[in-house]
């Protein structure tokens, strides 16, 4: 844990925008990301993967390492990533290029998105592109899991896209704190 507190400290201090926390998530917020996924199909896409907190926490979920691609942007994480877990799809690139990247894994339709992105700090030209493919790529049922440190959802404008929210745990053992929101169609969700 402290090496990865270590790498992560080093890459935020490059780019904190792009990175947009100064800690790793901790152990219980990325397993209540990872409890979202539960009861999906399809591939998992997990976006800015960062040390590989979240990715860890999918795996102990149960998740196949078969099912499941990270996406990072930082070469020095990427590289970080393929080494710590083998067995998994790990791509270096930008999440606005994730239809690529999955369609490149060839995994078929996307069941769920767990995201890490930094939202709300990104551009939001950045943002929407992203959430934009997204969307798009999940299949009637699939989900778009994001956490966010702010009392609001993450994603503003999810209607624009066809989303519905639901902010579904609340992680108080976190530094900080911080909520998981589930987005799903609109048509889908219950
Ligand atoms: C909050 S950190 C990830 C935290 C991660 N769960 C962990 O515990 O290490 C956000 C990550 O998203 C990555 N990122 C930001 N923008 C991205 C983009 N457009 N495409 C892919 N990754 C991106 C950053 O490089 C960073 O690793």
């Amino acid at each position: 844990m402290a090496g990865s507190v270590f790498i992560f400290l080093a890459r935020w201090l490059r780019d904190p925008a792009h990175i947009g926390a100064i800690m790793p998530s901790g152990k219980q917020l990325a397993r209540a990301m990872a409890a979202q996924v539960a009861g999906t199909t399809g591939a998992i896409v997990e976006l800015g993967g960062g040390t590989g907190t979240v990715t860890e926490a999918l795996l102990a979920a149960q998740v196949d390492p078969k099912r499941l691609i990270v996406l990072e942007r930082d070469g020095h994480l990427a590289d970080h990533l393929a080494k710590r877990f083998p067995g998994v799809t790990v791509v270096h690139g930008d999440a606005r290029d994730v239809r690529a990247a999955v369609a490149k894994a060839n995994v078929g339709p996307v069941g769920a998105f767990v995201s890490s992105l930094p939202l709300l700090s990104l551009p939001s030209a950045e943002c929407a592109a992203i959430v934009a493919e997204c969307s798009q790529l999940m299949g009637a049922d699939g989900r778009f899991v994001q956490f966010t440190y702010g009392p609001r959802s993450p994603i503003p404008n999810h209607g624009q896209f066809g989303l519905q929210a639901r902010a579904t745990a609340w992680v108080l053992w976190n530094v900080p704190p911080a909520t998981v929101w589930r987005y799903t169609r609109a048509a889908a969700a219950a």
